[in-house]
């Protein structure tokens, strides 16, 4: 028991590490300003949710994050990398660490269900440097989400569960430290949606990975953030674990909790 202890106390201790820092992060399109000057810190190890309404910039954020968009200000640190002043191959190479499920689930309708989980690998040939045969990689990533029987479909033959774990199945084929979620289970019925979320949770479990889950899911923050930052009018309004934030009495927070 002392021991377990003790390894729960270094694991807590290496938490402190920050695999993702936003500082001050500012992004308009013309008229419209929708982040204002976002702060955000991931510790290593940690699920982190950020809620935030429909059209709050959620995905603006994430986008920001992997270079898809520049910011019009501020600072973004990911992996200890200023991701603003990487060059085209520094920021591949840092995206090979990064796995991203996409709002919807973005498979490839014209490829297998093989080969879109090939085209990471393909993208970052580097980091499987040596490695001729993947597919014990394709199938590993595939049985993590209990579909290693769909390798030879196309997406279209799968429903919208099925295609929502073969993207995360995706996102982890390459072993990342940092995997972002963008609406994991947006468009799920509540039973698919608690599968998700339990996948979500095994796969920290077994890689030990470190997520940022962008969500406007209640349900999916309660079971699955150790903390969460609440993004109102473009800025990290409100910060703390589900229990405190639910009871806040604050009529923003609040507003996000009303069924
Ligand atoms: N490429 C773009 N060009 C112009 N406006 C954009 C672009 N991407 C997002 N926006 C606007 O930014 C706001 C936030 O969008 P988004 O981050 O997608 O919201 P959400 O929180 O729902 O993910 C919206 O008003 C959206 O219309
Ligand atoms: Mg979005």
């Amino acid at each position: 028991m002392e021991t377990k202890e003790k390894i729960v106390a270094g694991v807590a201790e290496a938490s402190g590490e920050v695999v993702i820092k936003i500082k001050g992060l500012c992004k308009s399109f013309g008229d419209n300003q929708v982040l204002k000057g976002f702060n955000m810190e991931l510790r290593k190890g940690e699920n982190l949710v950020v809620m935030g309404k429909s059209g709050s910039g959620k995905s603006v954020m994430i986008k920001c994050l992997v270079g898809l968009m520049s910011p019009d200000s501020g600072y973004v640190e990911v992996l200890g990398k200023d991701i603003n002043n990487l060059d085209q191959i520094a920021l591949d190479e840092l995206r090979s660490d990064i796995g991203f499920l996409f709002q919807g689930s973005a498979l490839y309708d014209s490829m297998t269900v093989r080969e879109n989980l090939e085209f990471p690998m393909r993208r970052h040939r580097k980091k499987f440097e040596g490695i001729t045969d993947t597919l014990p990689l394709v199938r590993e990533a595939l049985e993590n989400v209990g579909l290693a029987h769909t390798m030879d479909l196309m997406p279209s033959e799968l429903s919208g569960g099925m295609k929502r774990r073969v993207a995360l199945a995706r996102a982890i084929i390459l072993k990342p430290k940092l995997i972002l979620y963008d609406e994991p289970t947006s468009g799920l019925d509540p039973i698919t949606s608690k599968e998700i979320i339990e996948l979500m949770r095994s796969i920290q479990k077994k890689y030990g990975t470190s997520a940022l889950i962008i969500t406007h899911d209640v349900d999916c923050a309660r079971v699955i953030s150790e903390r969460m930052i609440l993004l109102v009018d473009g800025t990290n309004y409100a910060e703390g674990t589900y229990a405190e934030l639910v009871t806040s009495q604050d009529p923003n927070v609040n507003a996000f909790f009303k069924k």
